[in-house]
């Protein structure tokens, strides 16, 4: 097995989380192991998605699983180039939260169900329908390669609130 590696997290705010992402041209052996690392991230946070631009990466890549029942198999899942095909009226309304965002969440409304195609490490197309918590996590993941983040779809006095805070903690945390 090919040793993996945690990869740190940016935090919000960061320029490079406001930035639209490169499509991936080519999924090279370096992509892969990016995507290996982020899993692994996302599992050690613990997290249910994770896109490459939260470890600096400005590229169209993001990895999640969202398997929440207790003994459930994992379903690591790993997407280049993630498109939203189609959406459903219906929407849903879920309590969101982030890895660059921690220890702050908000309910978000959004689609509850998408179909999503993208390339999987192997580059074959692939296809397939979300619902629940799957759907909400990999609207969540398209948006950061979009630059956007779930805070954008608060209100601005809260988005502002949670941000001075963010500010704050990341002032602390750099302090040696
Ligand atoms: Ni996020």
């Amino acid at each position: 097995m090919m040793a993996m590696s945690l990869r740190p997290i940016l935090l919000h705010p960061d320029p490079r989380l406001k930035k639209v992402c490169e499509p991936v041209a080519e999924i090279t052996p370096e992509l892969r192991r990016l995507a290996d690392d982020m899993l692994e991230t996302m599992y050690e946070a613990p997290g249910v998605g994770l896109a490459a631009p939260q470890v600096g990466v400005l590229q169209r890549l993001l990895v999640m699983d969202c398997v929440k029942e207790e003994g459930a198999a994992p379903r690591p899942m790993v997407l280049f180039n993630p498109e939203v095909t189609w959406v459903s009226d219906e929407t849903n309304v879920y309590e969101e939260g982030c890895l660059s965002i921690p220890e702050h969440y908000a309910d978000v409304e959004r689609p509850a169900e998408v179909r999503v195609t993208w390339l999987d490490p192997d580059g074959k197309l692939r296809e397939e329908h979300f619902d629940g918590l799957w759907s909400t996590c990999v609207q969540h993941e398209i948006d950061h390669l979009e630059g956007k983040l779930f805070i954008d779809y608060l209100k601005p006095l809260k988005r502002q609130m949670i941000t001075r805070k963010m500010q704050k903690m990341k002032r602390e945390l750099a302090r040696p």
